[in-house]
């Protein structure tokens, strides 16, 4: 079974494919990590980060690059992220990699932007994770709060407003959810009520497209 989740940033889908995965057994890629990966070489190489050839050779490299979590995870890392995202090359760079981890035998669970659209538009489940951006805002100063960094709410409701556009606004597999993926608003959800949701609509797939 392959399940493909989408949605903007901070919406709850790396969470939900994340427990989605150990619930069922399947190996997990949060594709976020790949471009963020890329945005952290250009941004220690210094530089333009919409320079195409230059992230194109740090996509190129990826497998080579250190994935420092705690590092990639930061609201800086997010933002150049969308940057280098937007660049056809850099996407296209990144496609076999994700292609391959969902062709594994047992399935797999990936979350990014054009999961259902571009990566594997024949997943068995294909979920839009979606939340408003205030309540998306919230979540991400309370996640980077514990993550140490000192955050301003309005400036990362400002920085989720932005990269919502870049992402849904670029002509490179904008963000977006495919015509048949099942949409699902997290805003009321909590954690677990979000996970329950997500997996009656796994559920639901499997049993026609198994
Ligand atoms: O999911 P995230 O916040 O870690 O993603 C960081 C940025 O990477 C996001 O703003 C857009 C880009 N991205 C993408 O374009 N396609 C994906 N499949 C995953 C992430």
């Amino acid at each position: 079974m392959i399940i493909a989740i989408d949605g903007p940033a901070a919406s709850g889908k790396g969470t939900i494919a994340r427990r989605l995965a150990a619930h069922y057994g399947l190996p997990h890629l949060d594709t976020g990590l790949l471009y963020r990966a890329v945005a952290r070489v250009r941004l220690d190489d210094g530089g333009a980060l919409d320079d195409p050839q230059a992230a194109l050779s740090a996509a190129r490299g990826l497998a080579l690059t250190e994935f420092d979590e705690a590092r990639l995870r930061g609201a800086a890392m997010g933002e150049a992220a969308s940057v280098v995202a937007a660049i056809p090359a850099v996407r296209a760079a990144l496609v076999d990699m994700q292609r391959r981890f969902a062709a594994q035998a047992k399935g797999a669970v990936l979350d990014g932007r054009d999961i259902g659209t571009v990566i594997a538009p024949d997943a068995t489940v294909k979920i839009f994770v979606t939340a408003s951006p205030e309540t998306r805002a919230q979540r991400r100063a309370l996640e980077l709060r514990a993550h140490g960094e000192t955050i301003d709410y309005a400036v990362v409701l400002a920085d989720i407003r932005r990269r919502d556009e870049r992402d849904s606004g670029r002509s490179a597999a904008p963000l977006k959810a495919a015509d048949d993926a099942v949409t699902l608003d997290t805003s009321e959800l909590d954690i677990d009520g979000a996970f329950a949701a997500a997996l009656a609509i796994c559920e639901r797939a499997r049993k026609h497209k198994p």
